[in-house]
Protein backbone atom coordinates (compact mmCIF):
# COMPACT_ATOMS: atom_id res chain seq x y z
CA UNK A 1 0.00 0.00 0.00
CA UNK A 2 1.29 3.26 -0.95
CA UNK A 3 -0.97 4.58 2.52
CA UNK A 4 -3.71 4.47 4.59
CA UNK A 5 -6.18 5.73 1.99
CA UNK A 6 -4.04 4.63 -0.68
CA UNK A 7 -5.08 2.08 -3.72
CA UNK A 8 -2.70 -0.94 -3.26
CA UNK A 9 0.46 -0.35 -5.45
CA UNK A 10 0.63 -2.10 -8.44
CA UNK A 11 3.42 -1.95 -10.60
CA UNK A 12 2.50 -0.78 -14.30
CA UNK A 13 4.37 -3.89 -15.67
CA UNK A 14 1.58 -5.83 -13.80
CA UNK A 15 -1.22 -4.14 -16.27
CA UNK A 16 -0.11 -6.34 -18.63
CA UNK A 17 1.51 -9.91 -16.75
CA UNK A 18 -0.54 -9.48 -13.75
CA UNK A 19 -3.69 -9.86 -16.09
CA UNK A 20 -6.27 -12.97 -15.14
CA UNK A 21 -8.31 -14.64 -18.32
CA UNK A 22 -7.81 -13.94 -21.67
CA UNK A 23 -5.55 -11.15 -22.31
CA UNK A 24 -3.32 -12.27 -19.00
CA UNK A 25 -2.57 -15.83 -20.57
CA UNK A 26 -2.01 -13.82 -23.77
CA UNK A 27 0.18 -11.62 -22.23
CA UNK A 28 2.43 -14.24 -19.91
CA UNK A 29 2.52 -17.16 -22.82
CA UNK A 30 3.95 -15.67 -25.59
CA UNK A 31 6.61 -14.45 -23.20
CA UNK A 32 7.23 -18.34 -22.03
CA UNK A 33 8.02 -19.27 -25.43
CA UNK A 34 11.46 -17.36 -24.86
CA UNK A 35 12.29 -19.81 -21.80
CA UNK A 36 10.70 -17.28 -18.81
CA UNK A 37 9.18 -19.48 -16.16
CA UNK A 38 5.89 -18.39 -14.53
CA UNK A 39 7.93 -16.56 -11.60
CA UNK A 40 8.83 -13.38 -13.78
CA UNK A 41 5.53 -12.38 -13.68
CA UNK A 42 5.32 -11.87 -10.28
CA UNK A 43 4.78 -8.29 -9.83
CA UNK A 44 8.45 -7.38 -10.18
CA UNK A 45 10.21 -4.80 -11.56
CA UNK A 46 10.29 -5.12 -15.69
CA UNK A 47 13.13 -2.94 -17.30
CA UNK A 48 13.30 -2.47 -20.45
CA UNK A 49 17.09 -2.26 -22.07
CA UNK A 50 16.54 -0.12 -25.09
CA UNK A 51 19.60 -0.82 -27.72
CA UNK A 52 20.84 1.03 -30.17
CA UNK A 53 23.20 -2.00 -31.53
CA UNK A 54 23.38 -2.41 -35.01
CA UNK A 55 26.81 -3.68 -37.12
CA UNK A 56 25.77 -0.49 -39.33
CA UNK A 57 26.36 1.49 -36.08
CA UNK A 58 29.77 0.05 -35.91
CA UNK A 59 30.37 2.54 -32.77
CA UNK A 60 27.03 0.75 -31.13
CA UNK A 61 28.13 -2.81 -32.49
CA UNK A 62 29.01 -4.35 -28.65
CA UNK A 63 26.45 -3.05 -27.29
CA UNK A 64 24.84 -6.42 -27.24
CA UNK A 65 27.52 -7.45 -24.57
CA UNK A 66 27.15 -4.51 -22.55
CA UNK A 67 22.95 -5.48 -22.24
CA UNK A 68 24.27 -8.76 -20.66
CA UNK A 69 26.12 -6.86 -18.20
CA UNK A 70 22.82 -4.73 -17.72
CA UNK A 71 20.92 -8.11 -17.81
CA UNK A 72 23.25 -9.48 -14.99
CA UNK A 73 22.52 -6.30 -12.76
CA UNK A 74 18.86 -6.15 -13.33
CA UNK A 75 18.55 -10.06 -12.31
CA UNK A 76 20.62 -9.32 -9.19
CA UNK A 77 18.51 -6.84 -7.79
CA UNK A 78 15.59 -9.13 -8.38
CA UNK A 79 14.24 -7.23 -11.52
CA UNK A 80 13.18 -8.69 -15.01
CA UNK A 81 15.05 -7.11 -18.19
CA UNK A 82 14.09 -7.48 -21.60
CA UNK A 83 16.77 -5.96 -24.07
CA UNK A 84 14.96 -4.54 -27.29
CA UNK A 85 16.01 -2.76 -30.55
CA UNK A 86 15.59 0.49 -31.22
CA UNK A 87 16.81 2.84 -34.43
CA UNK A 88 20.61 2.42 -34.81
CA UNK A 89 21.85 5.88 -36.00
CA UNK A 90 25.29 5.18 -37.21
CA UNK A 91 26.98 8.18 -38.01
CA UNK A 92 29.62 7.12 -40.71
CA UNK A 93 27.56 4.69 -43.08
CA UNK A 94 24.03 6.95 -42.97
CA UNK A 95 22.92 9.22 -45.98
CA UNK A 96 22.43 12.12 -46.26
CA UNK A 97 23.27 12.24 -42.22
CA UNK A 98 22.64 10.28 -39.04
CA UNK A 99 20.64 13.30 -38.03
CA UNK A 100 17.61 13.33 -40.17
CA UNK A 101 17.27 10.20 -38.12
CA UNK A 102 17.63 11.50 -34.87
CA UNK A 103 13.94 12.03 -34.13
CA UNK A 104 12.99 8.85 -35.94
CA UNK A 105 15.16 7.27 -33.56
CA UNK A 106 13.44 9.55 -30.47
CA UNK A 107 9.73 8.93 -31.92
CA UNK A 108 10.19 5.22 -32.18
CA UNK A 109 12.30 4.34 -28.67
CA UNK A 110 9.35 6.91 -27.24
CA UNK A 111 6.68 4.37 -28.50
CA UNK A 112 8.26 1.14 -27.87
CA UNK A 113 8.93 2.66 -23.95
CA UNK A 114 5.01 3.15 -23.40
CA UNK A 115 3.21 0.62 -25.70
CA UNK A 116 5.19 -1.97 -23.99
CA UNK A 117 4.69 -3.64 -20.16
CA UNK A 118 7.99 -1.61 -18.29
CA UNK A 119 8.29 -0.23 -15.30
CA UNK A 120 11.63 1.41 -15.88
CA UNK A 121 14.49 1.49 -18.60
CA UNK A 122 17.90 1.39 -19.79
CA UNK A 123 18.90 2.79 -22.63
CA UNK A 124 22.37 1.77 -24.21
CA UNK A 125 23.76 4.37 -26.79
CA UNK A 126 27.01 5.31 -27.91
CA UNK A 127 27.29 6.97 -31.64
CA UNK A 128 26.42 10.57 -31.83
CA UNK A 129 22.73 11.00 -32.31
CA UNK A 130 21.67 7.51 -30.52
CA UNK A 131 22.53 9.15 -26.62
CA UNK A 132 19.77 12.64 -27.79
CA UNK A 133 17.55 10.36 -28.95
CA UNK A 134 17.36 7.87 -26.57
CA UNK A 135 17.51 10.90 -23.52
CA UNK A 136 14.14 12.73 -26.26
CA UNK A 137 12.38 9.93 -25.56
CA UNK A 138 12.58 8.74 -21.81
CA UNK A 139 12.00 12.16 -21.23
CA UNK A 140 8.43 12.74 -23.43
CA UNK A 141 8.09 8.94 -21.93
CA UNK A 142 9.06 10.23 -18.35
CA UNK A 143 9.19 6.18 -17.01
CA UNK A 144 12.77 5.85 -14.33
CA UNK A 145 15.64 5.71 -17.04
CA UNK A 146 18.99 5.45 -16.85
CA UNK A 147 21.91 6.00 -19.72
CA UNK A 148 24.56 3.84 -20.33
CA UNK A 149 26.64 4.59 -23.15
CA UNK A 150 29.04 2.12 -24.80
CA UNK A 151 32.15 3.87 -23.97
CA UNK A 152 35.02 5.16 -26.20
CA UNK A 153 37.52 3.62 -28.51
CA UNK A 154 41.32 3.15 -27.01
CA UNK A 155 43.11 5.51 -28.63
CA UNK A 156 44.12 5.33 -32.10
CA UNK A 157 47.87 4.50 -32.59
CA UNK A 158 49.58 5.49 -36.29
CA UNK A 159 53.57 5.41 -36.07
CA UNK A 160 54.23 5.85 -32.78
CA UNK A 161 51.78 8.95 -32.23
CA UNK A 162 48.11 9.33 -30.98
CA UNK A 163 45.38 9.83 -33.69
CA UNK A 164 42.08 10.83 -33.20
CA UNK A 165 38.90 9.51 -34.31
CA UNK A 166 37.61 12.30 -36.36
CA UNK A 167 39.71 14.55 -36.07
CA UNK A 168 42.91 12.49 -37.91
CA UNK A 169 40.62 12.39 -40.35
CA UNK A 170 40.45 15.88 -41.53
CA UNK A 171 44.09 16.28 -41.02
CA UNK A 172 45.13 13.09 -42.93
CA UNK A 173 42.55 14.31 -46.05
CA UNK A 174 44.71 18.19 -45.56
CA UNK A 175 48.10 16.31 -45.57
CA UNK A 176 46.94 14.15 -49.03
CA UNK A 177 45.36 16.97 -50.78
CA UNK A 178 48.70 18.98 -50.12
CA UNK A 179 50.57 15.64 -51.17
CA UNK A 180 52.00 15.30 -47.77
CA UNK A 181 50.67 11.88 -47.64
CA UNK A 182 49.80 9.04 -49.65
CA UNK A 183 46.82 7.22 -50.40
CA UNK A 184 48.32 3.90 -49.04
CA UNK A 185 49.55 5.67 -45.88
CA UNK A 186 46.05 6.91 -45.81
CA UNK A 187 44.67 3.27 -46.06
CA UNK A 188 46.84 1.80 -43.04
CA UNK A 189 46.29 5.19 -41.08
CA UNK A 190 42.08 4.53 -40.74
CA UNK A 191 42.90 0.96 -39.27
CA UNK A 192 45.12 2.37 -37.02
CA UNK A 193 42.45 4.97 -36.11
CA UNK A 194 40.10 2.60 -35.31
CA UNK A 195 41.09 -0.39 -33.23
CA UNK A 196 38.76 -1.45 -30.57
CA UNK A 197 34.63 -1.24 -30.02
CA UNK A 198 33.20 1.87 -28.72
CA UNK A 199 32.96 5.25 -30.21
CA UNK A 200 35.18 8.41 -31.21
CA UNK A 201 37.47 8.28 -28.99
CA UNK A 202 37.98 12.30 -29.44
CA UNK A 203 36.20 15.17 -27.53
CA UNK A 204 33.60 14.38 -30.20
CA UNK A 205 29.76 14.70 -30.18
CA UNK A 206 29.73 10.51 -29.30
CA UNK A 207 32.27 11.65 -26.01
CA UNK A 208 30.34 14.77 -25.87
CA UNK A 209 27.07 13.65 -25.26
CA UNK A 210 28.28 11.00 -22.90
CA UNK A 211 29.43 13.61 -20.29
CA UNK A 212 26.32 15.52 -21.31
CA UNK A 213 24.17 12.37 -19.75
CA UNK A 214 26.44 12.20 -16.69
CA UNK A 215 26.32 15.71 -16.21
CA UNK A 216 22.38 16.13 -16.59
CA UNK A 217 22.51 13.47 -14.19
CA UNK A 218 21.18 10.43 -16.50
CA UNK A 219 24.24 8.43 -16.21
CA UNK A 220 26.18 6.87 -12.91
CA UNK A 221 29.32 8.55 -12.15
CA UNK A 222 32.41 8.47 -14.01
CA UNK A 223 30.32 6.00 -17.07
CA UNK A 224 30.79 8.17 -19.57
CA UNK A 225 34.35 8.05 -19.96
CA UNK A 226 35.52 4.16 -19.45
CA UNK A 227 36.50 2.91 -22.62
CA UNK A 228 34.24 0.35 -24.41
CA UNK A 229 37.40 -2.52 -24.55
CA UNK A 230 37.85 -1.88 -20.69
CA UNK A 231 35.92 -4.38 -18.37
CA UNK A 232 34.96 -1.32 -15.86
CA UNK A 233 32.74 -0.63 -18.49
CA UNK A 234 30.70 -3.55 -18.00
CA UNK A 235 30.97 -3.40 -14.42
CA UNK A 236 29.11 0.10 -14.47
CA UNK A 237 27.22 -1.31 -16.94
CA UNK A 238 25.81 -3.97 -14.50
CA UNK A 239 25.88 -1.71 -11.50
CA UNK A 240 23.74 0.70 -13.64
CA UNK A 241 21.20 -2.68 -14.02
CA UNK A 242 21.15 -2.98 -10.50
CA UNK A 243 20.17 0.84 -9.55
CA UNK A 244 17.48 0.96 -12.62
CA UNK A 245 15.33 -1.31 -10.14
CA UNK A 246 15.72 0.77 -7.23
CA UNK A 247 15.16 4.16 -9.11
CA UNK A 248 11.36 2.05 -10.23
CA UNK A 249 11.18 1.47 -6.75
CA UNK A 250 12.08 5.32 -6.25
CA UNK A 251 9.92 6.29 -8.66
CA UNK A 252 12.39 9.11 -9.70
CA UNK A 253 11.57 10.03 -13.25
CA UNK A 254 13.99 11.71 -15.96
CA UNK A 255 11.16 15.01 -15.18
CA UNK A 256 13.06 15.33 -11.79
CA UNK A 257 16.72 14.64 -12.88
CA UNK A 258 16.90 16.73 -15.65
CA UNK A 259 15.55 19.61 -14.21
CA UNK A 260 16.70 23.65 -15.24
CA UNK A 261 19.19 23.34 -12.96
CA UNK A 262 20.57 19.72 -14.48
CA UNK A 263 20.59 21.37 -18.03
CA UNK A 264 22.86 24.79 -16.27
CA UNK A 265 25.12 21.82 -15.10
CA UNK A 266 25.86 20.27 -18.37
CA UNK A 267 25.56 22.91 -20.32
CA UNK A 268 28.84 24.48 -17.83
CA UNK A 269 30.35 21.08 -17.76
CA UNK A 270 30.17 21.34 -21.55
CA UNK A 271 32.67 24.30 -21.60
CA UNK A 272 35.27 22.66 -19.23
CA UNK A 273 35.55 20.02 -21.24
CA UNK A 274 35.52 21.53 -24.88
CA UNK A 275 32.24 19.97 -26.41
CA UNK A 276 30.74 19.75 -29.66
CA UNK A 277 28.78 22.12 -30.51
CA UNK A 278 25.99 19.45 -31.78
CA UNK A 279 25.34 19.15 -27.25
CA UNK A 280 23.84 22.64 -27.94
CA UNK A 281 21.41 20.95 -30.75
CA UNK A 282 20.75 18.17 -28.33
CA UNK A 283 19.97 19.70 -25.49
CA UNK A 284 17.59 22.02 -26.58
CA UNK A 285 15.67 19.41 -27.99
CA UNK A 286 15.66 17.35 -24.78
CA UNK A 287 14.98 20.38 -22.81
CA UNK A 288 11.83 20.68 -25.46
CA UNK A 289 10.57 17.43 -24.65
CA UNK A 290 10.44 18.37 -20.97
CA UNK A 291 9.16 21.98 -21.11
CA UNK A 292 12.39 23.03 -19.67
CA UNK A 293 12.66 26.63 -20.63
CA UNK A 294 16.33 26.96 -22.33
CA UNK A 295 17.12 29.10 -25.18
CA UNK A 296 20.24 29.64 -27.10
CA UNK A 297 21.48 32.81 -25.10
CA UNK A 298 21.78 30.60 -22.11
CA UNK A 299 25.02 28.47 -23.72
CA UNK A 300 26.85 31.93 -24.15
CA UNK A 301 25.46 33.29 -20.73
CA UNK A 302 26.38 29.86 -18.75
CA UNK A 303 29.43 28.98 -19.98
CA UNK A 304 31.33 32.97 -20.58
CA UNK A 305 32.84 32.16 -16.83
CA UNK A 306 33.59 28.46 -17.50
CA UNK A 307 37.49 27.78 -18.74
CA UNK A 308 38.04 24.65 -20.77
CA UNK A 309 39.98 22.54 -18.19
CA UNK A 310 40.26 18.87 -20.49
CA UNK A 311 43.02 18.87 -23.06
CA UNK A 312 41.45 16.65 -25.56
CA UNK A 313 41.79 16.88 -29.22
CA UNK A 314 39.97 18.28 -31.12
CA UNK A 315 40.37 22.01 -28.66
CA UNK A 316 43.43 19.67 -27.18
CA UNK A 317 45.73 16.98 -27.30
CA UNK A 318 44.87 13.99 -25.65
CA UNK A 319 41.89 11.28 -26.05
CA UNK A 320 39.53 9.83 -24.15
CA UNK A 321 40.78 7.08 -22.59
CA UNK A 322 43.67 9.42 -21.40
CA UNK A 323 40.74 11.14 -19.96
CA UNK A 324 39.55 8.42 -18.27
CA UNK A 325 42.54 7.32 -16.32
CA UNK A 326 42.87 11.25 -15.29
CA UNK A 327 39.95 10.44 -13.24
CA UNK A 328 37.19 11.58 -15.83
CA UNK A 329 34.33 13.62 -15.98
CA UNK A 330 34.02 13.32 -11.91
CA UNK A 331 36.89 15.27 -11.49
CA UNK A 332 35.56 17.54 -13.93
CA UNK A 333 32.11 18.17 -12.05
CA UNK A 334 34.19 18.41 -9.05
CA UNK A 335 36.13 20.95 -9.33
CA UNK A 336 33.30 22.83 -11.20
CA UNK A 337 31.30 22.28 -8.09
CA UNK A 338 34.42 23.56 -5.68
CA UNK A 339 34.16 26.82 -8.40
CA UNK A 340 30.79 27.50 -7.72
CA UNK A 341 29.92 26.47 -11.32
CA UNK A 342 27.86 23.38 -10.77
CA UNK A 343 24.27 23.24 -8.94
CA UNK A 344 25.36 20.65 -6.15
CA UNK A 345 22.15 19.40 -4.97
CA UNK A 346 21.09 18.37 -8.20
CA UNK A 347 19.46 14.95 -7.94
CA UNK A 348 20.87 12.24 -10.02
CA UNK A 349 20.25 8.60 -10.84
CA UNK A 350 22.22 7.37 -8.32
CA UNK A 351 19.83 8.85 -5.74
CA UNK A 352 22.00 11.20 -5.05
CA UNK A 353 23.02 14.91 -5.59
CA UNK A 354 25.48 15.36 -8.05
CA UNK A 355 27.46 17.00 -5.99
CA UNK A 356 27.92 14.16 -3.21
CA UNK A 357 28.49 11.54 -6.52
CA UNK A 358 31.87 13.64 -7.00
CA UNK A 359 33.13 14.76 -4.15
CA UNK A 360 35.60 12.08 -3.69
CA UNK A 361 36.74 12.41 -7.34
CA UNK A 362 41.00 12.47 -7.92
CA UNK A 363 42.68 13.47 -10.37
CA UNK A 364 45.68 11.73 -11.43
CA UNK A 365 47.01 13.41 -14.20
CA UNK A 366 46.93 16.90 -14.46
CA UNK A 367 48.13 17.31 -18.31
CA UNK A 368 45.14 15.91 -19.45
CA UNK A 369 42.76 17.67 -16.08
CA UNK A 370 43.73 21.51 -15.62
CA UNK A 371 42.90 23.02 -12.31
CA UNK A 372 40.50 25.86 -12.53
CA UNK A 373 43.10 28.09 -11.37
CA UNK A 374 45.60 26.98 -14.59
CA UNK A 375 43.00 26.01 -17.24
CA UNK A 376 43.73 25.46 -20.34
CA UNK A 377 41.70 27.63 -22.11
CA UNK A 378 40.75 30.85 -20.15
CA UNK A 379 37.04 31.30 -19.08
CA UNK A 380 34.76 32.58 -22.05
CA UNK A 381 36.70 30.43 -24.62
CA UNK A 382 33.91 27.68 -25.17
CA UNK A 383 31.26 27.92 -27.97
CA UNK A 384 30.37 31.46 -28.29
CA UNK A 385 26.83 32.64 -29.78
CA UNK A 386 26.53 34.99 -32.42
CA UNK A 387 23.92 37.66 -33.68
CA UNK A 388 23.20 40.07 -36.72
CA UNK A 389 21.55 40.54 -39.61
CA UNK A 390 23.16 37.25 -40.75
CA UNK A 391 21.82 35.59 -38.21
CA UNK A 392 18.92 37.28 -36.48
CA UNK A 393 17.73 33.57 -34.99
CA UNK A 394 21.60 32.56 -33.74
CA UNK A 395 24.68 31.53 -34.82
CA UNK A 396 27.46 29.28 -33.07
CA UNK A 397 31.26 28.86 -33.03
CA UNK A 398 33.71 26.93 -31.21
CA UNK A 399 36.28 29.07 -30.20
CA UNK A 400 38.37 26.85 -28.63
CA UNK A 401 38.54 24.45 -31.82
CA UNK A 402 38.76 28.21 -34.08
CA UNK A 403 42.22 29.85 -34.87
CA UNK A 404 42.40 33.01 -32.22
CA UNK A 405 43.64 35.69 -35.72
CA UNK A 406 40.18 34.71 -37.20
CA UNK A 407 38.10 35.84 -34.38
CA UNK A 408 37.95 39.23 -35.40
CA UNK A 409 37.64 39.24 -39.35
CA UNK A 410 36.56 41.55 -41.87
CA UNK A 411 36.11 39.93 -45.49
CA UNK A 412 35.16 39.25 -48.76
CA UNK A 413 31.80 36.16 -48.94
CA UNK A 414 32.46 33.41 -51.66
CA UNK A 415 29.23 32.12 -52.13
CA UNK A 416 28.16 28.44 -52.57
CA UNK A 417 24.71 27.35 -52.95
CA UNK A 418 25.32 23.68 -51.67
CA UNK A 419 27.69 22.43 -49.82
CA UNK A 420 28.08 19.89 -53.26
CA UNK A 421 28.72 23.55 -55.83
CA UNK A 422 31.65 23.83 -53.17
CA UNK A 423 33.34 20.44 -53.58
CA UNK A 424 32.63 20.68 -57.60
CA UNK A 425 35.49 23.73 -57.61
CA UNK A 426 37.57 23.57 -54.26
CA UNK A 427 40.47 21.75 -56.14
CA UNK A 428 40.23 24.30 -59.08
CA UNK A 429 44.19 25.63 -58.98
CA UNK A 430 42.20 28.51 -61.03
CA UNK A 431 39.07 28.81 -58.21
CA UNK A 432 39.02 33.38 -58.00
CA UNK A 433 40.09 32.39 -53.91
CA UNK A 434 42.40 33.75 -51.01
CA UNK A 435 43.23 33.02 -47.91
CA UNK A 436 40.97 35.99 -45.94
CA UNK A 437 37.95 34.89 -47.92
CA UNK A 438 34.97 34.28 -45.90
CA UNK A 439 33.34 30.96 -47.39
CA UNK A 440 29.50 31.01 -47.50
CA UNK A 441 28.10 27.59 -47.91
CA UNK A 442 24.35 27.66 -47.99
CA UNK A 443 21.84 24.80 -48.39
CA UNK A 444 22.94 22.72 -44.77
CA UNK A 445 19.99 23.28 -42.72
CA UNK A 446 17.46 21.17 -41.19
CA UNK A 447 15.03 21.91 -44.03
CA UNK A 448 17.47 22.25 -47.25
CA UNK A 449 19.69 19.00 -46.84
CA UNK A 450 17.60 18.21 -45.40
CA UNK A 451 18.72 16.58 -42.04
CA UNK A 452 21.69 19.33 -41.07
CA UNK A 453 24.62 17.28 -41.81
CA UNK A 454 27.81 17.69 -40.52
CA UNK A 455 29.43 19.48 -43.65
CA UNK A 456 29.93 22.81 -42.49
CA UNK A 457 34.00 22.50 -41.65
CA UNK A 458 34.54 21.60 -45.98
CA UNK A 459 38.38 21.34 -46.89
CA UNK A 460 40.31 24.70 -47.32
CA UNK A 461 40.45 24.96 -51.38
CA UNK A 462 43.37 23.04 -52.45
CA UNK A 463 45.38 25.67 -53.90
CA UNK A 464 45.15 27.66 -50.11
CA UNK A 465 46.37 24.56 -48.28
CA UNK A 466 49.15 23.75 -50.91
CA UNK A 467 49.97 27.19 -50.25
CA UNK A 468 50.24 26.23 -46.12
CA UNK A 469 47.24 28.11 -45.68
CA UNK A 470 45.66 26.40 -42.26
CA UNK A 471 42.48 27.64 -41.68
CA UNK A 472 39.54 30.20 -43.48
CA UNK A 473 36.73 31.68 -41.86
CA UNK A 474 33.46 29.51 -43.01
CA UNK A 475 29.77 30.49 -42.24
CA UNK A 476 27.23 27.54 -42.87
CA UNK A 477 23.98 26.45 -41.84
CA UNK A 478 24.66 23.16 -41.44
CA UNK A 479 26.47 21.56 -38.24
CA UNK A 480 30.39 20.64 -37.38
CA UNK A 481 31.32 17.09 -36.55
CA UNK A 482 32.35 17.19 -32.84
CA UNK A 483 35.98 16.06 -33.83
CA UNK A 484 36.16 18.92 -36.33
CA UNK A 485 38.39 22.37 -36.14
CA UNK A 486 38.90 25.36 -38.03
CA UNK A 487 37.04 28.77 -37.70
CA UNK A 488 33.63 27.60 -38.58
CA UNK A 489 30.40 29.39 -37.91
CA UNK A 490 27.85 27.06 -37.33
CA UNK A 491 24.00 26.38 -37.28
CA UNK A 492 22.63 30.18 -38.73
CA UNK A 493 19.20 30.45 -38.52
CA UNK A 494 17.23 31.00 -40.15
CA UNK A 495 18.66 28.40 -42.65
CA UNK A 496 19.34 30.06 -46.36
CA UNK A 497 16.48 27.00 -47.51
CA UNK A 498 14.12 29.30 -45.56
CA UNK A 499 14.63 32.33 -46.74
CA UNK A 500 17.28 33.82 -44.14
CA UNK A 501 19.49 36.50 -44.52
CA UNK A 502 21.99 33.99 -45.42
CA UNK A 503 20.16 32.95 -48.48
CA UNK A 504 20.65 36.15 -49.73
CA UNK A 505 24.12 37.00 -49.40
CA UNK A 506 26.41 37.29 -52.68
CA UNK A 507 29.83 36.73 -53.91
CA UNK A 508 31.61 40.22 -52.72
CA UNK A 509 29.37 41.75 -50.23
CA UNK A 510 31.41 42.16 -47.04
CA UNK A 511 31.14 39.99 -44.01
CA UNK A 512 31.96 40.99 -40.68
CA UNK A 513 32.60 38.64 -37.53
CA UNK A 514 33.28 40.05 -34.50
CA UNK A 515 33.57 37.08 -32.09
CA UNK A 516 34.30 38.77 -28.59
CA UNK A 517 31.66 41.24 -29.24
CA UNK A 518 29.13 38.08 -29.92
CA UNK A 519 28.46 39.77 -33.45
CA UNK A 520 28.02 38.16 -37.38
CA UNK A 521 26.89 40.78 -40.04
CA UNK A 522 26.58 41.41 -43.83
CA UNK A 523 27.73 44.75 -44.91
CA UNK A 524 24.85 45.02 -47.35
CA UNK A 525 21.40 47.73 -46.42
CA UNK A 526 18.11 46.67 -45.46
CA UNK A 527 16.88 48.03 -48.68
CA UNK A 528 19.28 45.85 -50.36
CA UNK A 529 18.27 42.92 -48.71
CA UNK A 530 14.69 43.56 -49.18
CA UNK A 531 14.99 43.67 -52.55
CA UNK A 532 16.76 40.61 -52.80
CA UNK A 533 14.30 38.37 -50.93
CA UNK A 534 11.38 39.89 -53.47
CA UNK A 535 13.65 38.07 -55.82
CA UNK A 536 14.35 35.52 -53.77
CA UNK A 537 12.89 31.84 -54.55
CA UNK A 538 13.54 28.73 -52.34
CA UNK A 539 15.05 25.92 -53.73
CA UNK A 540 12.91 23.35 -55.63
CA UNK A 541 14.62 19.56 -54.71
CA UNK A 542 12.62 19.36 -50.99
CA UNK A 543 11.38 15.95 -50.52
CA UNK A 544 7.53 15.46 -51.82
CA UNK A 545 6.96 11.66 -50.01
CA UNK A 546 8.14 9.16 -47.26
CA UNK A 547 10.01 10.08 -43.83
CA UNK A 548 12.42 12.67 -45.79
CA UNK A 549 8.79 14.71 -46.66
CA UNK A 550 7.64 14.91 -43.08
CA UNK A 551 10.91 15.94 -41.36
CA UNK A 552 11.37 18.74 -43.58
CA UNK A 553 7.22 19.94 -42.98
CA UNK A 554 7.52 19.37 -39.09
CA UNK A 555 11.59 20.48 -38.19
CA UNK A 556 12.54 23.43 -36.18
CA UNK A 557 15.56 25.47 -36.56
CA UNK A 558 18.79 25.31 -34.83
CA UNK A 559 18.03 27.19 -32.20
CA UNK A 560 14.79 25.30 -31.14
CA UNK A 561 16.88 22.03 -31.41
CA UNK A 562 15.88 20.67 -34.55
CA UNK A 563 13.09 18.05 -33.13
CA UNK A 564 9.53 18.33 -34.82
CA UNK A 565 7.05 20.57 -33.77
CA UNK A 566 5.06 17.76 -32.87
CA UNK A 567 6.82 15.93 -30.96
CA UNK A 568 7.74 18.79 -28.39
CA UNK A 569 6.67 18.36 -24.50
CA UNK A 570 6.16 15.06 -22.74
CA UNK A 571 3.39 12.99 -23.39
CA UNK A 572 3.74 10.10 -20.12
CA UNK A 573 3.80 6.54 -19.94
CA UNK A 574 -0.15 6.12 -20.17
CA UNK A 575 -1.43 4.01 -22.98
CA UNK A 576 -3.41 6.10 -24.78
CA UNK A 577 -6.31 3.37 -25.12
CA UNK A 578 -6.16 0.11 -24.18
CA UNK A 579 -6.79 -2.81 -26.84
CA UNK A 580 -7.39 -5.79 -24.62
FE1 LIG B 1 30.09 7.05 -34.10
FE2 LIG B 1 31.95 9.11 -34.06
S1 LIG B 1 31.20 7.96 -35.73
S2 LIG B 1 30.81 8.24 -32.48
Amino acid sequence: MNGSDAKPFRRRSQEWFGATGRSGMLYRSWMRNQGFGPQVFDGRPVIGIATTWSELAPCNSHLHRVAEAVKRGVWQAGGFPLEFPTLATGETLMRPTAMLYRNLLAMEAEELMRANPLDGVVLLSGCDKTTPGLLMAAASVDLPAIMVTGGPMLNGKYRGQDVGSGTHVWMFEAELKAGRMTQEECYVAEGCMARSNGHCMTMGTASTMACMAEALGMQLPGSATWPAADSRRMEIAQLAGQRIVALVDEDLRPSQVMSRLAFENAIRTNAAIGGSTNAIIHLLAIAGRLGVPLALDDFDKLARPVPTLVDLMPSGRYLMEDFCYAGGLPVVLRQLAEGGLLHRDQITVSGQGIGVNVADANCWNRDVIRPLEDPLLPPGSGTAVLWGNLCPGGAVIKQSAASAHLMRHRARALVFDTPEQYHAVCDDPNLDVKADDVLVIRGAGPRGYPGMPEVSNVALPAKLLKAGVTDMVRICDGRMSGTGFGTVILHVSPEAALGGPLALVRTGDIIELDVPGRRLSVEVSDDELKRRRESWSPPTRAPTSGYAWLYVQHVLQAEQGADFDFLLGSRGHAVPRESH
